[in-house]
């Protein structure tokens, strides 16, 4: 018998020689971790659909933070959740506003954290859409000032990234100019460029309470069974000055990400979503499947389709099983 045919089996044979040949690596500072904020005092408020993540207000907000910092994460991304709507979202870009004020806080206690605002309206408008309504339809360019107006509230409160998530057309550009015209030319934009209408979205809208009260996203997010409008979703930004951007979300959507990697020459964030999140915590609680390792493999898929940096419920979670495997 010809025993000269090619054996894989031999880089298989130990963990050691399998960490030496392992071609995708999961870094603690590759995880961006998501936090809401809310109004109130003592609140501490577990989001139904999404356990162990939690509103906070800010007077307990730094248990959460400080948390996230003793895990060596380095990023956290910040959704406002108001008491105040209205019909052009203006707690968005109020000075006083309960993100303006989390941020502030944020980089006061931990000035090393990199704080990422993200820059949407629908949190913060009585009709939940990301817009403004004129007419009964989302209306783009009107709702660019609104978000320009937004992003520089933010940086003025100390955000280090902006992260507009809207899928207005022109929100990075309009965002640029606003941030560059009011002093803010190093602030980076990390735009959601390429985010899909999603089923996935339902806890965060729980969480976020930021469901449209008519209708759906789907004149502006896109359609889930395109492709090449992603990369064209990706180009343009870029070429409006978005300096990274965001696939959103990530487990159903890897070979975009893999094809905006190949194609576009940014850093690519993959937006683990809160639907993938909730999925995988309702089973493991049943104890159908394997959290720990379920979550390690999600990520990792994540990494190895291309994705810089994993933005993730799961991302304290993570840090701690990535500190044990040490
Ligand atoms: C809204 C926004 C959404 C998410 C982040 N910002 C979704 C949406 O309702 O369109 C989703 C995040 C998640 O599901 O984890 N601009
Ligand atoms: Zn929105």
């Amino acid at each position: 018998m010809d025993l000269s045919f090619k054996r894989h089996r031999r880089l298989r044979k130990s963990k050691a020689i399998r960490n030496l040949v392992r071609e995708t690596h999961l870094h603690t500072e590759d995880l961006i971790y998501p936090i809401f904020v809310t109004e109130g005092t003592n609140v501490k408020n577990e989001v139904p659909s999404m356990p162990n993540v939690f509103q906070w207000s800010l007077d307990l907000l730094d248990e959460e933070v400080q948390s996230v910092v003793d895990l060596q994460i380095e990023a956290v991304i910040v959704f406002g959740v108001p008491n105040e709507k209205d019909d052009v979202g203006s707690s968005a870009y109020d000075e006083e506003g309960i993100v303006q004020r989390a941020i502030r806080q944020i980089k006061q206690n931990h000035p090393e954290l990199t704080v990422i605002a993200d820059t949407c309206l629908c949190q913060f408008t009585d009709h939940g859409h990301c817009g403004v309504i004129e007419g009964g339809t989302i209306v783009n360019d009107t709702t660019l000032d609104l978000l320009a107006k937004t992003a520089i509230s933010q940086a003025k409160a100390g955000a280090d990234i902006i992260a507009p998530s809207n899928m207005m057309d022109g929100f990075v550009v309009a965002i640029r100019t606003g941030l560059d015209q009011a002093g803010y030319e190093d602030i980076p934009i990390m735009s959601y460029a390429v985010k899909y209408s999603s089923a996935f979205y339902g806890p965060f809208r729980d969480a976020a309470h930021s469901s449209p009260k008519f209708g759906d996203r789907k004149t502006y997010q896109m359609d889930p069974a395109n492709r090449l409008e992603a990369i064209r979703e990706a180009q343009s930004d870029l070429e409006e000055g978005a300096d990274f951007f965001i696939v959103k979300p990530a487990l159903s959507y890897l070979d975009i990400i893999r094809e905006v990697k190949n194609d576009v020459g940014a850093p690519v964030v993959a937006y683990n979503v809160s639907g993938e999140y909730s999925m995988v915590k309702a089973a493991s609680e049943q104890g159908w499947i394997n959290e720990k390792e379920i979550v390690l493999e999600k990520l990792i898929s994540m990494k190895r389709a291309g994705a810089d940096l994993i933005l993730t419920y799961h991302a304290k979670d993570v840090a701690n099983w990535l500190r044990e495997e040490r």
